[in-house]
């Protein structure tokens, strides 16, 4: 089977999605599949083989040619975060096509990828939230009316977007606009969020051999004021998994993971992230791309759940071929 590894994307998340897909790259086994990596980034689409030299990829069909032989693919692995591989665009794109993926569908990823619309819609099944505001660019900023609502600190966040980029925790009303304003630059929509002062669990959920898995919890401690960019990715936390919280606690949030993934009917991988106050779990989002690199923390998870990295890959391959 051809298997195209689309990797990059048009958002601020490029480079980590670039870390990402190569890692797939390695991992999947050459003797099973012929891969393919694929960048998609806002200038260019095109195949990179090994020596780094590109192939233009043919949009209508999502094919490309390599000395004069065309090259189509039988499988999308995606590892595209943030638009347009976690928002749903590629997801219709290539259901249009018929390519098969690895990802969750278009409808899915458009409304996990929207935070608001993600905590709403779980908010009947009895999954807790922050009390948030929402904005849209050119919407009046009313900023006594917000900060009686959130209260301080608060977090202002892009309403759609990924690995901290453009999320501020804000302390005092000074800092409110600059934030806002940061937000912006991310996002056209803005979540402004009250702050949940307790312990913060990332847990991945993903169909396994075709039946919903809720892998080891992982319990987040950031060294900065919030788990953001530096404390993702240069270092700046500790993850430990699997989470020392209680075992009552833990069925609670695995309970309420799983039932996010099965009402949403989800496909293949997701990570959602919840803050546990006085040992209500409260969700903050849902990755439907996740960060898939050796260290990121859905890897982590599996390894400890006894799943190295090439039959993680493989299964959702398998998954999205059946
Ligand atoms: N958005 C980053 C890649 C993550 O969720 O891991
Ligand atoms: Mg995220």
């Amino acid at each position: 089977k051809n298997v195209a590894i689309i990797m990059g994307g048009y958002s601020s998340e490029y480079k980590i999605s670039l870390t990402s897909g190569n890692v797939v790259y390695q991992n999947l086994d050459t003797s099973k599949f012929n891969l393919y990596r694929i960048h998609i980034l806002k200038d260019k689409w095109v195949y990179v083989d090994d020596n780094d030299a590109e192939f233009p990829i043919d949009k209508n069909d999502f094919s490309t040619t390599v000395n004069g032989s065309k090259i189509t693919f039988d499988v999308v692995f995606n590892a595209i975060h943030g638009t347009p591989g976690e928002d749903g665009l590629l997801q219709a794109y290539f259901e249009l096509l018929n390519i098969p993926q690895t990802s969750c569908d278009y409808y899915q990823a458009a409304l996990t990828f929207n935070k608001r619309d993600l905590l709403s819609v779980l908010k009947p099944y009895g999954i807790k939230t922050a009390t948030s505001y929402y904005l849209n660019l050119g919407d009046p900023i009313n900023e006594t009316e917000i900060l009686k609502i959130v209260g301080l600190p608060c977090f202002v966040k892009p309403n759609k977007s990924g690995s901290s980029f453009g999320i501020s925790k804000v302390k005092s009303a000074e800092e409110f606009l600059p934030a806002i304003e940061n937000a912006y630059k991310e996002d056209n929509e803005i979540i402004i969020e009250s702050f949940l002062d307790g312990t913060e669990v990332s847990v991945g959920v993903i169909n396994f051999k075709g039946e919903t898995k809720v892998l080891p919890i992982t319990e987040i401690v950031s060294e900065n004021d919030f788990f953001d960019y530096e404390a993702k990715y240069l270092g700046k936390s500790q993850e430990i998994t699997p989470a020392r919280i209680s075992e009552e606690l833990k069925v609670k949030v695995e309970t309420f993971a799983k039932k996010a993934y099965e009402v949403l009917k989800m496909k293949g991988f997701s990570r959602s992230e919840f803050i546990i106050v006085n040992g209500e779990p409260h969700m903050l989002e849902m990755n439907t791309v996740p960060g898939l690199t050796t260290e990121s923390i859905l890897p982590q998870q599996a390894r400890e759940a006894g799943i190295a990295l090439p039959e993680l890959f493989e299964n959702a391959i398998t998954l999205a071929l059946k």
